[in-house]
This record gives C-alpha cells, sequence and structure tokens, in this order.
C-alpha cells in the first residue's frame, strides 16, 4: 500500500491530470520509501487512481494514519485490489492534459508511442526513464554491458546521467502544485522532492545486482557503470534560460553544450516564478516519445603500479622519441615496461613517471630507478603475489634492454612520495672519461679527496631549448678515479639529483663551474655514463 496521506490527495489528483507517471507523483509526495517505487508502475497508478477517486472510503482513510508508511502491509495490499476499476468517465478525466498536443501532427505522434490501451503516456518530468526505462529489460542491457567487458570487480556503483531539461520540466511541475502544498499546509520543500536519479537507482539497483548473479551494487565502490539518457525532442526546453540568465551559461572547452545540469540548475536557482511561468509551460508538455538510452559507459578508478627499473640499452630513450612527427628511436624504456603491465590490468592506458631520467645513451643500473605508472580503466585491478612475479618475468624476458624489480600496487598518495624532495635525494654515477693530453695514474690521485664541491650549472645548451635558462647549484658529494690508460679513466660520483654530469665533465663551453677540465687542466670529454644507483627508498623491496 502507497504511504500516502489524505492531503496529498489533490497533490496527485493535480499531478496525474498533468501527465506524470505514477513514480513522479511518488517522488512529489515526498514518498521515501524504496518499495513503493520498485512495484510495478501500472499497479502504482492503479492504487493512485483508487486513492484520488475513494475520498469517503474508510479504508483509504486509513491509509493516511502515520503507519501507513509502513512498508509491507499485506492487509492494504488486500484492500487496494478490492477496489473496483475506475469507471470510464473518471479515467478520461485523469488523461494528461493535452495542452501541448495543439496541431494535430503532434496528436498522431503521441498516439503512435501508447499502441495499447494501458500503457501510459510518457511522463511529463521524468520523460518515460521511471516507466518503460527502468525496469528488468534495461537492467539486461546494463548487466550484458558489463559482463560484455569482463572486468573483474567486487562492488559497483550505478551513476545516472539525465538531460538536463528534466530540471526545468521538474520546477515547473512543483510549481504546478506548490500552491496545493502550502494551502494544504504540508511542509515540504522543493528539496524535499524525491529526485528522478534517486527513484531510479533504488528501482534499479536491485534489479542489476540480480542480473549479475548477486553482486553487491552500492553507493561508493571504484568501479562505476554510468547509464546516460538523452531527450534531443525537448533539448530546447532549456534554452529560455539563456536569456534570463546569460551568465550562468559559459562555453566550456569539453562541453558539447552549455546547457549542462549544473548551468541549468543555477539558472533556475535565479529564475523568478513569474518570469520562468511567463516563459515556459506549467505543467510541461507532453513529449511523444521517452529519453533515449544511450550506450552503458563502464570506468574502473585507476590502479597504481611501481617498481625499479634497469636499463642496459645505449640506444633507448625513455620516452618515445618523437621529432617533427617521425619516430627517431623503435622503443623506449616506458612502452617496454608498459605493455606487459597493461595486458596484465587490461588498462586501457597509462601514464609513467620516474624518480628522474636518464640519457637515451645512459644506462641505469644497480638497483635501478624507481618509477610509477597509472593505469586507467583496468579491467582487472589486483594480482596476487604469484601473477606479478610472473609479470615481472614476463617483462624481464621481453627484451635484453630493460629489467624490472620491486614490481607493486601502491596508492595515488604513495606515488607522491617519488617525487617528494627529489632535490635532496642522491645519486651515482660512472662516468668513462676521455682525457686530451696524456696522464697517469698519479695526476688523477687528487680527485679522490674532493668532498663537497659545489657547482653552478647553467642550464645546459643541450636542453634549453625545453628548460628555462638559470643558474642552478649543485653538490657533488665525493668523487673516484680509476686509471684505464693515459688518454682514459673511470670517474665516480656521488651527487645531489639533478646535477648535469655531462656537462660537468666537458665543462659545457664554461657554462658549469667548476669543471673537470679546469680541475685537471686539459680538455675532458665524457664517452659513457651508467647511472649506478637512484637513493630514493620508495617503493619498498619485495623480497624474493
Ligand atoms: C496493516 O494495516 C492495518 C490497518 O491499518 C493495521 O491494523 C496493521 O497493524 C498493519 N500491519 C502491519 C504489519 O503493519
Ligand atoms: C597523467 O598524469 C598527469 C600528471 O599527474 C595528469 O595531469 C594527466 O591528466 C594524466 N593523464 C591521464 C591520461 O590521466
Ligand atoms: C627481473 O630482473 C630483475 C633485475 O635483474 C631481478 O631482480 C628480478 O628478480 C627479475 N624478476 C623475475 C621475476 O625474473
Ligand atoms: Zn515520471
Amino acid at each position: 500500500m502507497l504511504p500516502l496521506k489524505e492531503k496529498d490527495k489533490p497533490i496527485v489528483q493535480k499531478l496525474l491530470s498533468a501527465g506524470c507517471c505514477a513514480r513522479c507523483v511518488l517522488r512529489f509526495c515526498c514518498v521515501s520509501v524504496q518499495a513503493a517505487y520498485r512495484q510495478p508502475q501500472q499497479e502504482t497508478l492503479k492504487e493512485l487512481k483508487a486513492f484520488i477517486a475513494d475520498t469517503e472510503n474508510s479504508k483509504c482513510q486509513d491509509s493516511a494514519g502515520p503507519d501507513s508508511r509502513d512498508e509491507n502491509n499485506k492487509s492494504h495490499e488486500a484492500a487496494v485490489s478490492d477496489t473496483p476499476e475506475d469507471p470510464p468517465s473518471k479515467r478520461a478525466k485523469l488523461e494528461p492534459s493535452v495542452a501541448a498536443a495543439q496541431c494535430e501532427e503532434e496528436d498522431a505522434a503521441a498516439a503512435v508511442v501508447r499502441p495499447k490501451d494501458d500503457e501510459s503516456p510518457v511522463c511529463v518530468v521524468c520523460l518515460g526513464i521511471l516507466q518503460e526505462l527502468c525496469g528488468t529489460i534495461q537492467a539486461v542491457k546494463i548487466a550484458e554491458a558489463v559482463k560484455a567487458e569482463s572486468y573483474e570487480f567486487d562492488t559497483l556503483v550505478l551513476s545516472v546521467s539525465l538531460p538536463a531539461q528534466l530540471c526545468v520540466r521538474e520546477h515547473s511541475c512543483w510549481l504546478h502544485v506548490k500552491k496545493e502544498v502550502r494551502e494544504k499546509g504540508l511542509v515540504f520543500d522543493k528539496d524535499d522532492v524525491i529526485q528522478v536519479k534517486e527513484a531510479f537507482k533504488w528501482i534499479m539497483q536491485g534489479l542489476v545486482a540480480k542480473e549479475l548473479g548477486g553482486v553487491a551494487v552500492v553507493t561508493r565502490s571504484a568501479f562505476e557503470v554510468g547509464v546516460e539518457f538523452t531527450h534531443p525532442q525537448t533539448d530546447a526546453d532549456c534554452h529560455f534560460l539563456a536569456t534570463t540568465c546569460p551568465d550562468c551559461f559559459k562555453p566550456t572547452k569539453n562541453k558539447q553544450s552549455v546547457f549542462t545540469r549544473m548551468a541549468v540548475v543555477k539558472a533556475l536557482e535565479k529564475i523568478s516564478d513569474a518570469k520562468f511561468l511567463k516563459h515556459y509551460p506549467c505543467p510541461p508538455t507532453q513529449p511523444t516519445s521517452s529519453c533515449i538510452s544511450q550506450d552503458i559507459q563502464c570506468l574502473h578508478v585507476s590502479v597504481f603500479v611501481a617498481g625499479r627499473y634497469n636499463k642496459f640499452c645505449r640506444s633507448l630513450p625513455q620516452t618515445p622519441w618523437v621529432i617533427d612527427g617521425e619516430r627517431r628511436m623503435e622503443s623506449s624504456v616506458e612502452e617496454l615496461i608498459a605493455a606487459p603491465i597493461l595486458s596484465a590490468f587490461r588498462a586501457d592506458g597509462f601514464n609513467f613517471s620516474s624518480s628522474g631520467r636518464e640519457d637515451v645513451d645512459v644506462r641505469t643500473l644497480g638497483n635501478g630507478r624507481p618509477f610509477a605508472m597509472e593505469l586507467l580503466n583496468p579491467h582487472k585491478a589486483r594480482l596476487n603475489k604469484v601473477e606479478m612475479k610472473k609479470l615481472q618475468e614476463i617483462i624481464n624476458k621481453s627484451s635484453d634492454k630493460i629489467r624490472v624489480r620491486d614490481l607493486q600496487i601502491v596508492t595515488r598518495e604513495a606515488m607522491s612520495r617519488m617525487k617528494e624532495g627529489e632535490e635532496e635525494k642522491t645519486k651515482t654515477y660512472t662516468a668513462l672519461v676521455w682525457t686530451q693530453k696524456p696522464i697517469q695514474r698519479e695526476d688523477i690521485g687528487f680527485i679522490d679527496d674532493i668532498k663537497d664541491l659545489t657547482l653552478d650549472q647553467k642550464t645546459p645548451l643541450r636542453v634549453l631549448h625545453r628548460r628555462a635558462l638559470a643558474v642552478r647549484q649543485r653538490v657533488i658529494h665525493s668523487m673516484n678515479a680509476r686509471f684505464l690508460d693515459p688518454h682514459h679513466f673511470y670517474l665516480g660520483l656521488k651527487t645531489q639529483a639533478g646535477t648535469y654530469i655531462k656537462e660537468f665533465v666537458h665543462g659545457d663551453f664554461g657554462r658549469t663551474k667548476p669543471n673537470l677540465c679546469q680541475l685537471l687542466k686539459t680538455d675532458t670529454d665524457i664517452l659513457e655514463l651508467d647511472v649506478e644507483s637512484v637513493d630514493v627508498d620508495w617503493p619498498p623491496a619485495i623480497p624474493e
């Protein structure tokens, strides 16, 4: 039995005559008993008609009591089915207003959408969303879309996107009953009206859950299934608001239309009742067709994966190297790592970041360089230890150029640890250095004694095209030299992150001071560079 009170009667009467569907009537009566929405709408309609027809009936008077908001009172249900069908004369009275259908064409179109006598015309407020678009057929469609993409998930949240003009129609309908609400001393406000979205979810959540074999449909979940309705026929409903509140409708770059739901709500908050009624029919006009249900959109929140990588190749850029739209190197660290991870998580895309980066010709040895990846819309969000190890193995075996370790799922917040205090971290390097003048073992011995050497580095010439010109101070904490032959030695360096090593060795035309040429009093150049360690204690090591 519907939890309605005697006072609701004129509102029910008025809304039904205006062409509201049964569920929208419940919404405007602020019925918050979910079961009332879940019962078949035809049944609700029948009950509503009986309710307003039957003023004298004592059974109905009873139902106006406070207890009546109880959901499952079987004795009431029996009482309703006892109520005789409406006589034809009353039925006619309840037909929606045909004010909208002024021309014959529209009338004919309207007839098309009600092939059967007992099928309700399209609701003037919800445009069919709480009618045939809200039930098992729609639930099956949603479930099919989810299954087709074979996501792995524990729970899902249903999100609903409605055409913005629904707000305009809702407002019109509210104005239509507002007088009754006030006169009957019904203490409720427009905000108390149950939203279409809410009612839709109350009805659909259980149905979708059932179609998906009992998965929990909840209000917050990492997995979102989006249902979108449009109604092109009434899109123009919103347009008058652009003249009443031009400021509300500013073009934004990624929206197709300025008439977003937010903007429409804002404009409706500002407009006076009188002005609204001057521009828009009250109650709203009768649509001839229901909303169109768009393709179901499934989206899983990003998963973040971190690890450390080694790079063993001197001809591999970290990210795809494209110059003038043409690829310069066939692969990149990022792509080699990402491809197997993307396929393991069945993600749509990724976003790669790392703790610093090495040049294309620099190797990264030792424990490797920390990296993290955001995986967009992963269809699988979890990997157990064994699967993770397997994934690591696949990456390791995919190429000799790179290896990964400590691969793990991390949180978005943890990811920022990698970038935190990056400047303070240290890195160690080995450089193969060439000297113009021949050297002897003793000539480079002094290098081992240099501690905390501060450099002034002007932005290197080779990166000037992408970094601002500045002088940066960097510290070389310590160095060591290993003699190779009269023109070559290995230089080990432990430096502050962000030090340009190549420029320290060759001097960059004096742009880095002091530099190795000055220290050795001869021209020097760097032939090879390896990163030996990136001293960032994140991500945590995974024991083998
Ligand atoms: C059902 O409604 C009747 C009549 O209002 C009432 O007497 C009875 O207690 C209700 N039963 C339940 C289970 O609420
Ligand atoms: C990638 O990350 C950057 C920085 O965190 C962010 O601005 C960007 O939107 C991300 N890209 C995608 C496709 O998520
Ligand atoms: C992948 O290679 C790294 C670096 O050599 C190594 O530490 C790690 O154990 C390897 N992982 C697997 C599963 O092969
Ligand atoms: Zn409706």
